[in-house]
């Protein structure tokens, strides 16, 4: 299949599952293969908009579980129906407590599908992309349980391989993956971590 046919694929299929974006097929693939979320779990999803992965968390995590969406972009009322979800329109390096968010308590589980704004030149774009990462990966410490997962989007580069490798004690397994619906010429793929370490 030709990269424009399997956007196309994708494209159509969220669509007439009713699915906000393309994107949850990726987050389904990693699931599926990772056994990321369960149910009861408290998520924490950042850089939601405009919300599939939302979507197909609410659903696994169920009844009694939490989803809580964090974008700059703002509160997207597609999503209102979804009892177990809240989202925030905050850039989420504001966030200095997680009373902000109404939670007391760290994350079962930390999601990022979030991108910087590109512009373009690639070295800029890498640089940007993985300061990013880094950040992310800065936040867990007050984010995310012993014990929790995470899941997080990268740009491909010499730098984030070497700063990734650096990263990967922190979880008890740590995996990367391409997902089939990112377009093969796309340089992102996705970080997993498991079972969080203290
Ligand atoms: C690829 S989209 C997420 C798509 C989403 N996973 C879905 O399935 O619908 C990435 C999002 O990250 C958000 N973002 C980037 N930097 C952010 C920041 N510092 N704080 C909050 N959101 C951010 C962007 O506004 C954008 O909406």
């Amino acid at each position: 299949m030709g990269n424009f046919k399997v956007k196309d694929h994708y494209f159509n299929k969220a669509k007439s599952e009713n699915y906000l974006a393309r994107s949850i097929y990726k987050l389904e693939e990693i699931d599926e293969k990772y056994k990321i979320l369960r149910a009861g779990n408290v998520v924490v999803d950042l850089g939601y908009f405009p919300g599939s992965w939302i979507q197909y968390t609410s659903k696994v995590i169920g009844d009694t579980g939490r989803v809580i969406g964090i974008d700059i972009q703002g509160v997207n009322k597609k999503l209102s129906g979804l009892k177990n979800v809240q989202v925030y329109q905050k850039d989420i390096f504001d966030i200095q407590d997680l009373a902000q968010l109404s939670v007391s308590d760290k994350f079962d589980v930390v999601l990022s599908d979030m991108a910087p704004n590109t512009t373009g030149i690639r070295s800029l774009d890498q640089d940007r992309s993985l300061s990013l990462v880094e950040s992310v990966f800065g936040l867990l410490p007050r984010f995310l349980k012993p014990g929790g997962n995470f899941v997080i989007k990268v740009f491909d580069s010499h730098h984030a391989q070497v700063y990734l490798k650096e990263q990967k004690n922190l979880f008890n397994e740590f995996h990367f993956l391409k997902p089939k619906s990112t377009r093969s010429v796309s340089k992102e793929f996705f970080v997993i971590g498991k079972n969080f370490k203290a």
